[in-house]
């Protein structure tokens, strides 16, 4: 046994135990990429690195042992940086997408990508259920929305972007048909109450999302009718106020109460300011009296915090066009659910911080080399358009349209470690990015699971549990120096060089490279 310290604390551990191992048994997070537990190691990554006190050297703490003596620190300014750096030269020639484009510029960060998949399969109410995560209105939306999605879609360099839009319109439809009582899981009764001013779609959306989290929820707007700008502002030929109510009737049914034609003057606002636990303002512009509750204004709103929200510290939240005049209902009722994951964290006692956004790792646009490799998970074929313009698509074609998704999200997006200390570490990927980017390509001959060797880091952990399992084939070094590559030798595919252990490898592999084919979201 041998004495040693780590952040100042002695403990005595084994003679040539992995101070890695030493310091996590203390209870101290260390990261690392290329080392997996009980395997054979090469170090490689340099994102486990600590420092040695006396010296002020940074060492690998994966490679080290303990010995005598030894005195650590795990984590410092000189260590955060060295961690940061080592990512950084990770990011550096790492080429993925970790959420997709069209889901990174959906306002309401909807994942697009999960409601083609199910949609593709005929899974239209398990599509729904993904929607109403993030869209309170889908069926609203289908029909109004100018799908700045659409926009961002991949499937453009190709040939035309996936009708994402009148894909959600289906699956809202197909569920108000099929079964328009269904409601989305709601959270136990937390006895907080929140008012919400204006039942316009920010209000309809803030009112919704808090009520699925438990918090008892009142919309009150002035006329007589809720919906706002949607039933004022758009056509009942764009949008049915049949559509639009069957939808609203579902938040009520999530527990929201509705207090129409209630105007709200400074002493009610006072009022309920005091009574409610929480008080979100989504008046729309322009709103006759919010002028006078005496909120902190600017020119075009009300003064709140840009990320949660939050007027100052007090309990009120602003969301919409009382913000700053908006015209897409879906930028609003992206706020609305934004602002609600702040209100939530605030009746939780919770720091208010807003709602995270991870890192996230992008390539921009597609090359004509590459699209061969996307539709390698798609399908040929152009845009399929509805039979009257202002229709909807059938089952048919959702189930076609939706395949031609090509699924730019990365598979291990929940469980990819490079994700994870990216965002931990706030590393930056363009830092050290060069010029050229590798191309991407997609292995997908095996079953069980995808190789995408633009994501792989070279761990080499890989290389060695095929090994260690006997594989015939395995993945192997291929080359040299900066050009080495890792793939199955002698051109053989994924499905021959990976007969015994495809799971438990792609289990293994800290990022998205190697990845199970069915994905367990
Ligand atoms: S491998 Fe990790 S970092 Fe790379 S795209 Fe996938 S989730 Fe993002
Ligand atoms: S192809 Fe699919 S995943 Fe990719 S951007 Fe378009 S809708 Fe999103
Ligand atoms: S593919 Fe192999 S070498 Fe590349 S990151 Fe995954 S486990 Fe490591
Ligand atoms: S160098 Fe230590 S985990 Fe990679």
């Amino acid at each position: 046994m041998v004495k040693i310290k780590i952040d100042n604390i002695e403990v005595e551990v084994a003679e040539g135990s992995v101070l890695m191992e030493v310091i996590r048994d203390m209870g101290i997070d260390v990261p690392s990429m290329c080392y997996l537990k009980d395997e054979e190691h090469f170090t490689s990554c340099m994102v486990c690195v600590v420092k040695e006190r006396k010296s002020g050297k940074i060492m690998p703490s994966c490679s080290m042992e303990a010995a005598e003596g030894m005195d650590i620190i795990s984590s410092d300014e000189d260590v955060m940086e060295a961690r940061k750096s080592a990512l950084e030269l990770l990011l550096s020639e790492h080429v993925g997408d970790c959420e997709a484009p069209c889901q990174i510029t959906c306002p309401a960060h909807m994942d697009i990508p999960l409601m083609n998949r199910l949609l593709a399969e005929g899974k239209f109410h398990e599509a729904l259920v993904v929607v109403k995560k993030d869209i309170a209105l889908p069926s609203v939306l289908g029909r109004i929305c100018p799908a700045p999605c659409e926009g961002a879609c991949r499937r453009k360099s190709i040939d035309e972007p996936v009708s994402i839009c009148l894909l959600k319109r289906y699956a809202g439809d197909h569920d108000l048909e099929a079964d328009a009582s269904w409601k989305p899981e709601v959270a136990s009764d937390t006895g907080k109450k929140v008012s919400i001013i204006g039942a316009g779609p920010a209000g309809l959306a803030a009112a919704y999302h808090l009520a699925l989290q438990g918090h008892r929820c009142r919309l009150i707007d002035r006329n007589n009718i809720a919906g706002g700008s949607l039933c004022k502002e758009v056509s009942e030929e764009e949008l049915p106020a049949s559509v639009l109510q069957q939808e609203i009737d579902q938040i009520a049914a999530v527990g929201v109460e509705f207090s129409l034609g209630s105007a709200v003057n400074l002493a009610e606002f006072k009022k309920l300011q005091k009574s409610s636990d929480a008080l979100v303002v989504a008046t729309g512009k322009g709103e006759s009296g919010i002028a006078e509750w005496g909120l902190p204004m600017h020119p075009k709103g009300v003064e709140a915090d840009g990320n949660t929200y939050r007027v100052g510290e007090t309990n009120v939240f602003v969301v919409g066009s009382a913000l700053k005049p908006s015209k897409l209902a879906i930028r609003v009722l992206g706020q609305g659910k934004e602002s609600a994951f702040s209100v939530d964290q605030f009746l939780k006692e919770q720091p208010v911080k807003g709602e995270p956004r991870l890192f996230n790792s992008r390539f921009g646009k597609l090359v004509p080399a590459e699209y061969g490799e996307y539709l390698k998970e798609s399908v040929e074929g152009s845009r399929l358009e509805p039979a009257q313009k202002g229709d909807g698509l059938t089952a048919e074609q959702v189930m076609e349209e939706a395949a031609r998704c090509l699924h730019c999200d990365c598979r291990d997006l929940k469980s990819c470690r490079l994700r994870l200390y990216s965002d931990a570490y706030a590393a930056d990927q363009k830092r050290f990015k060069s010029e050229e980017r590798q191309l991407c390509t997609k292995q997908v001959q095996h079953d069980e699971m995808i190789y995408e060797p633009s994501k792989c880091i070279k761990c080499g952990i890989c290389v060695r549990l095929t090994a260690r399992h006997k594989e015939d084939f395995g993945f192997t070094f291929i080359g040299r120096g900066f050009d080495v590559v890792v793939g199955i030798p002698f051109n053989e595919s994924t499905a021959a060089g990976l007969k015994k252990v495809a799971l438990k490898v792609a289990d293994a592999c800290p990022t998205g490279a190697i990845s199970r084919k069915v994905e367990n979201k």
